[in-house]
């Protein structure tokens, strides 16, 4: 039992506009449904976060915000503390949403038409960030080599044309929570400088670490690679926020980061909310104890979903989670196809998570599953999915 931080409390968040729970409801049609697929946690934010944001509320005047001083030095503090790396100030951008920050760089460093490598299968608006611009998608799904996904390197190669600009990577990756090592960032990034690409990294889950396992920023690759490197990252997912909707670049080339920052002026996306400075601010600086908590529930959370599973469920494959706080599971052994799946999840078990067809073609065969929030949750739900597995 947790008792330092609540993480075993099971909190309402239902009549709350509540993305994963009352939005899920709706679209299933259900009002006791178990979601573990929107990828928040249910966990409360720590504590010295919400006193801040009290006391923003509290001061009674909801005016414009300006980015702080603090909230510079909080990043290079994080930095720092995590990875050891000095970031200089200016290298880091401001940005709402890393969703915000995708979309523009593909907008603002490529042109119509232009063709975007994207690995997969891939979260969507990732994806969206390419098509939604009207560029060319060209996706290179992950290899599986043993339990681990891979880049194709050699796949990558035979999608290159002159009209190449980017490549999008996710470190960690979402869905298949791999982490890429080193080597592998090394010869991502040699294949993009060979191919004069501009490499856009979202490394919001950087974070969040399975014990054992270091997160390698693109940042630390190579001198090289910063040329054209475009980082974007957060405190929301590491200390469950996304609701105060904030994030920023980390763009080490000048001439990039002038560009983009007169397209963020320009769309007048500058200012950040009134909680998002505070918010950032108390994260990266004061919440050390409650992250390292978060990511110890979290693995003993997978410790526990797997056991259930050997156990229940053997039908099922988890692949090893090196980051992240989600499960991507193999179902082919099954020998059901998508619908049946999500048949016995939605109508029989009544949980809800995401087919792998959300992630693209590549995904199909398997599930992302969330597995931050209250284990008694989890129990309720893979218990609810034993009672009727195979009750066709
Ligand atoms: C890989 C990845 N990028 C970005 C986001 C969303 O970030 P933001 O809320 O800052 O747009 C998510 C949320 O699930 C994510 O998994």
């Amino acid at each position: 039992m947790e008792t330092q931080y609540g993480f075993d409390v099971v909190v309402n968040r239902r009549n709350t506009n509540c993305g994963r729970w009352d939005t899920m409801d709706k679209k299933y049609g259900k009002s006791d449904m178990i979601h573990l697929g929107v990828a928040d946690m249910d966990f409360k934010a720590p504590e010295e976060i919400r006193n801040a944001l009290h006391d923003v509320l509290d001061m009674g005047v909801l005016g414009y915000t300006d980015l702080s001083d603090k909230f510079f030095i909080s990043i290079q503090r994080w930095y720092k503390k995590q990875y050891n790396m000095d970031i200089p100030r200016e290298w880091i951008v401001f940005c709402p949403r890393i969703n915000i920050a995708s979309s523009i760089s593909v907008e603002t460093y490529t042109e119509k038409g232009d063709g975007v490598i994207m690995h997969t299968p891939a979260y969507g608006p990732l994806q969206n960030a390419i098509l939604k611009n009207g560029r060319r998608m060209l996706a290179s799904p992950l290899k599986k080599n043993g339990e681990r996904f891979e880049m194709d390197f050699e796949y990558m190669e035979s999608l290159v044309d002159e009209h190449t600009k980017m490549m999008i990577m996710c470190n960690p990756h979402n869905p298949t929570g791999r982490a890429w090592t080193k080597e592998e960032l090394v010869q991502a990034a040699d294949f993009c400088k060979k191919h004069d690409l501009i490499l856009f990294t979202d490394e919001i889950h950087g974070d969040l670490m399975k014990a054992g396992v270091k997160h390698q920023t693109a940042l630390s690759v190579s001198e090289d690679i910063n040329d054209r490197l475009i980082l974007a990252s957060s405190p929301t997912k590491t200390f469950n926020i996304p609701g105060v909707i904030v994030s920023y670049m980390i763009i080490p080339n000048e001439k990039l980061r002038n560009i983009i920052e007169a397209d963020i002026d320009r769309i007048g996306m500058h200012n950040p909310t009134i909680f998002a400075v505070t918010a950032v601010e108390k994260a990266y600086t004061e919440c050390d104890d409650w992250y390292e908590a978060v990511k110890k529930y979290i693995d003993d959370n997978e410790t526990f979903t797997r056991e259930f599973f050997a156990e229940h469920f053997p039908e099922f494959h988890i692949y090893p989670r090196e980051g992240t706080y989600l499960l991507w599971f193999d179902y082919k052994k099954t020998g059901l196809n998508e619908q049946q799946m999500e048949e016995w999840f939605l109508e029989k078990a009544n949980v809800s998570v995401y087919m792998g067809s959300v992630f693209g073609e590549a995904g199909n065969g398997y599930i992302r599953l969330n597995i931050a929030s209250p284990r008694s949750m989890l129990e309720e739900a893979y218990n609810r999915m034993l009672k009727v597995w195979k009750d066709w």
